[in-house]
């Protein structure tokens, strides 16, 4: 029976999770599957409760799961905490690093029925259908950092760290899902200034030399910033570095109509970690606003990459897809003139959809 870690976190993690719960009863009652749920404390929650955003039980619970599900962490409550207590910086980054997962997925898909919600023209965004893959525990979110004072004056330093080995697994992981899609790698870097892009580059090359039958090309991060809203459906694959990965699927998440559409999977080590690409919004949490679609599809992820249950996840897309055709919106999605559903209402939509 498949053991899965709840971490609501903050925000509207509170509210999104129950209703990835909801679809994956939803899937449990017609498949007859089983899956058993534990919830622990992470963030700024977990912090409130006992004083430090990881806690040690949370990561050992992590680690005898067979996959987590995790909301969203952080707030302006906890901002002015020392570094190391903040969620983001105490919680998410030393998760990711401590499970050892270095690749991030992240699909950006456009549901025709939105393509009114999207910022670009219908013609342009007709047709987004790609993949980003982010590395996750590598370069200036992991490299060395410091703060002095240098002639009176304040500096700080990030470092921005790749060995050969980082980029090629996280190259592989790019390459061998292209294979399962369209057959085409772009490659993103700053090859032109950045020495670790230079590296990124010569390594990608390599492995590309290993996939023959996957088209590979390279493009600076500026220009690719550009192409995503240009013309975003020439991508299949975009594999990248940390910090620019972060910024492109940000990017990406709004062009198919809404960030809150956007699901994502960190893999690579021992046990996955699925979660929106959002963040905890506090300026909505609590009020029944937010979209749990992202949270919704991040479920289908895990059963797809962590429980190989393909026709599951696919029933939980599917729903996603009809209540999106019937019109329901929540309000990040309503155009005008829509009356949006609640954050539960949508949840409850897409169970029974899939019922
Ligand atoms: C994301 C988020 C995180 C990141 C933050 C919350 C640390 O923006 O998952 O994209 O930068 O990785
Ligand atoms: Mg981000």
């Amino acid at each position: 029976m498949p053991k899965i870690l709840l971490l609501p976190g903050d925000g509207i993690g509170q509210e999104i999770v129950p209703e990835a719960v909801k679809a994956l009863d939803a899937v449990a009652r017609r498949y007859h599957a089983t899956f058993e749920y534990t919830t622990a404390l992470v963030g700024g929650a977990a912090y409130d409760a006992v004083g430090h955003p990881l806690p040690e039980s949370t990561l050992q619970q992590c680690r005898a799961s067979d996959a987590i599900l995790l909301g969203a962490i952080g707030g302006p409550k906890w901002d002015h905490l020392p570094v190391a207590l903040r969620p983001e910086v105490g919680a998410l980054l030393p998760l990711r690093k401590a499970l050892g997962l270095y690749g991030n997925i992240r699909p950006a898909v456009i549901y025709p029925s939105l393509a009114a919600a999207s910022p670009l023209k219908p013609e342009i965004a007709a047709g987004i259908d790609l993949v980003v893959v982010r590395e996750l525990t590598g370069g200036l979110y992991f490299g060395e950092k410091k703060r002095e004072l240098v002639n009176g004056e304040e500096r700080a330093t990030d470092t921005l760290v790749y060995s050969a080995g980082e980029i090629r697994r996280i190259g592989r992981l790019a390459f061998d899902l292209a294979r399962k899609r369209r057959k085409h790698v772009t490659s993103v870097d700053k090859a032109n200034v950045i020495e670790s892009s230079r590296l990124w580059r010569q390594e990608i090359v390599k492995l590309g030399a290993e996939y023959p039958d996957v088209a590979l090309d390279h493009l600076y991060v500026d220009n690719c910033a550009m192409q995503l809203v240009r013309r975003p459906s020439q991508f299949d694959v975009i594999v990248t570095e940390n910090m620019f990965g972060d910024i492109l699927t940000d990017e990406a998440s709004v062009l198919t109509g809404s960030i809150g559409m956007l699901p994502s999977a960190s893999i690579g080590g021992e046990v996955a970690l699925y979660e929106p690409a959002h963040g905890s919004a506090p300026d909505i949490a609590g009020q029944q606003k937010a979209n749990p679609l992202a949270t919704i599809l991040s479920a289908a992820m895990m059963l797809r990459l962590s429980f190989s249950m393909e026709t599951e996840a696919r029933a939980i897309e599917l729903a996603v897809r009809q209540v999106l055709e019937q019109g329901h919106r929540t309000p990040d999605l309503a155009q005008n003139g829509e009356r949006p559903v609640t954050t539960a209402g949508m949840g409850s939509l897409v169970a029974e959809a899939i019922s």
